[in-house]
């Protein structure tokens, strides 16, 4: 696997790719990473001639006072699993690479940007879909790999390439969780081993949500509150937020229709976890 930090040589490597007809298939993370990232790799694999990966912790997308200094870094054992996976590039850029001294051009998607954890983290998605369109220029991509996990940013992210006409299809990977039903996570590392089980109750209250939907219940009103009940109930957690909402627009549905995004994020002591599930 052919490590790469300068966008120059990223660059020039994807233009002969294009070049000799190769298909690009892209997945970006931010390292530290687990199984729902390599779900993204594998499915690359399977669908296009090259992969490439990128790591990158984008400063951008952090507020003050998040955890971007304490985000896990872990780059030695990533390259192993992404080697180990048959990624061909990985892109490893420094932060100055990326930003420059002097850049000053971002990328906001209005009123979606806003939304779930837009609202919670304002200008978090303007770092995301600022990061993922410069990648996109520079990799310039047949196909993109995204986790189902991280739905908001999904919604964000097909308005930009919509909006701004880039030329490469999207693809969403479901939700990869541990056995117990966590979903997986970088930031699950911040957990403590009590915190680990309290943290169990995002997937319970979305569980409780969907055999509700399963047994007729399509209002959203009354699925939130069996959601409510259960998270509020449980011990060392702080709501974020619990909605129901259209999982393009992400505008709040007063019914849970086939396609609606149910999603939750929480505090579990000071980690904030998301989860969510699509109604079938
Ligand atoms: P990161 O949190 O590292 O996630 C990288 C990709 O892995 C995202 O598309 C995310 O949705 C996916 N992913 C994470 N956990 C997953 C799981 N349990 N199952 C399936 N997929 C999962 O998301 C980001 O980085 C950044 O915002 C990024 C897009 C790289 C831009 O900086």
């Amino acid at each position: 696997m052919k490590i790469v930090k300068s966008v120059a040589e990223m660059q020039g490597i994807c233009r002969e790719l294009r070049t000799r007809g190769v298909s690009i298939g892209f997945a970006p993370t931010m390292g530290a990473l687990h199984r729902g990232h390599l779900s993204l790799v594998q499915r690359a694999r399977s669908e296009c001639q090259t992969v490439i990966a990128s790591i990158f912790v984008n400063p951008l997308q952090f507020a003050p006072g998040e955890d971007f200094a304490q985000y896990p870094r872990t780059f030695d054992e990533d390259c192993r699993q992404l080697e180990a996976e048959g990624v061909a590039v990985l892109f490893a850029p420094e932060a100055k690479e990326m930003y420059p001294s002097g850049a000053v051009t971002t990328i906001t998607v209005s009123g979606i940007g806003d939304r779930l954890d837009g609202a919670s983290r304002p200008g978090h998605f303007t770092g995301v879909a600022t990061v993922v369109a410069k990648l996109f220029h520079i990799i310039a991509p047949h196909r993109a790999y995204f986790g189902q996990k991280d739905a908001a940013q999904i919604a964000v992210l097909r308005q930009m390439v919509q909006d701004l006409n880039f030329d490469l299809e999207l693809v969403s990977c479901p939700i990869v969780r541990d056995a117990d039903g966590l979903a997986l996570s970088s930031r699950n590392r911040y957990l403590s081993f009590p915190e680990r089980e309290q943290a169990l109750v995002l997937h319970r209250a979305l569980t409780e949500i969907e055999q509700s939907i399963a047994h007729g219940e399509r209002r959203s009103s009354a699925l939130l509150q069996i959601g409510r009940i259960t998270l509020e109930t449980a011990t060392g957690i702080k709501v974020d937020y619990l909605a129901i909402v259209d999982a393009r627009s992400l505008l709040p549905e007063a019914s849970a229709e086939r396609g609606a995004l149910v999603a939750v994020a929480a505090y579990v002591g000071r980690t904030r976890l998301i989860d969510n599930l699509l109604v079938a």
